[in-house]
């Protein structure tokens, strides 16, 4: 069977990562966490005391940056500068700044370079939101994802409940909307579906039915 790429965008908080992680899974492929990048840069800059308004500052930041991905014991963990920041990226402080970190052209530049290095041997899933427009344009598969902002609100905060992260419902709808409008209108790579991709509103489905519906359509383009 042909080795693809399976890209996967759509707006915050609407399964992207839990349907991506599935599929790689059960097709045995690597799986790209794009946003875990951004949010490990917003945490460099965070952390740094560095201005993101100013590109020195930002294109220093981006200097000092090592990104790259573990799986340990079956988990993705994101690494930065060598320490494990997987649980530090979700936390609101980083969700409240990643979307204007994510519009800089200097950062964006620096990680679809790498994330397209990482696609070279096909073979993987990645999830964000320029992965069929920008990052990968030529994947076999790309998917929409999308969701009632509501529910997306719920599902975000029984995640981070479950890790421990204590937010506000409020404060995680409100981050969510201003997430998809910032991410939908930047003018760098904004958030849009391409063309070519299927849109799968998970609203009214369970994991599992989502990733039945994407595994025939993966299946349909690895023949
Ligand atoms: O998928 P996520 O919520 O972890 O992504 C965090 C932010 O990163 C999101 O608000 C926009 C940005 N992002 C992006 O601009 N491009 C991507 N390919 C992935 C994420």
């Amino acid at each position: 069977m042909k080795r693809i790429i399976v890209a996967i965008d759509g707006h915050s908080s609407c399964g992207k990562s839990t349907l991506a992680k599935a599929l790689a899974k059960t097709l045995h492929y690597a799986y790209l966490d794009t946003g875990a990048m951004y949010r490990a840069v917003t945490l460099y800059f965070l952390e740094q005391q560095l201005d993101y308004n100013d590109p020195e500052q930002v294109a220093r930041g981006l200097a000092e940056i090592e990104i790259h991905f573990e799986r340990i014991e079956g988990q993705n963990r994101t690494f930065l500068n060598g320490r494990d920041v997987e649980h530090e990226i979700r936390e609101m402080r980083v969700s409240e700044h990643v979307s204007p970190v994510s519009t800089i052209s200097a950062v964006r530049r620096a990680m679809v370079a790498q994330q397209q290095a990482m696609g070279k041997r096909r073979g993987i899933v990645a999830d964000g939101r320029d992965i069929g427009t920008v990052v990968f344009p030529d994947a076999e598969l790309k998917i929409f994802l999308t969701a009632d902002p509501d529910v997306r609100t719920s599902r975000r905060h029984l995640e981070l409940a479950a890790k421990g992260i204590d937010a506000e419902w409020n404060d995680i709808y409100k981050n969510l909307l201003e997430r998809d409008h910032i991410d939908s209108t930047r003018a760098d790579s904004p958030l849009k579906k391409a063309d070519d991709a299927v849109v799968i509103d998970n609203t009214l489905l369970s994991e599992e039915q989502q990733l039945e519906k994407a595994l025939v359509l993966a299946k349909e383009k690895m023949v």
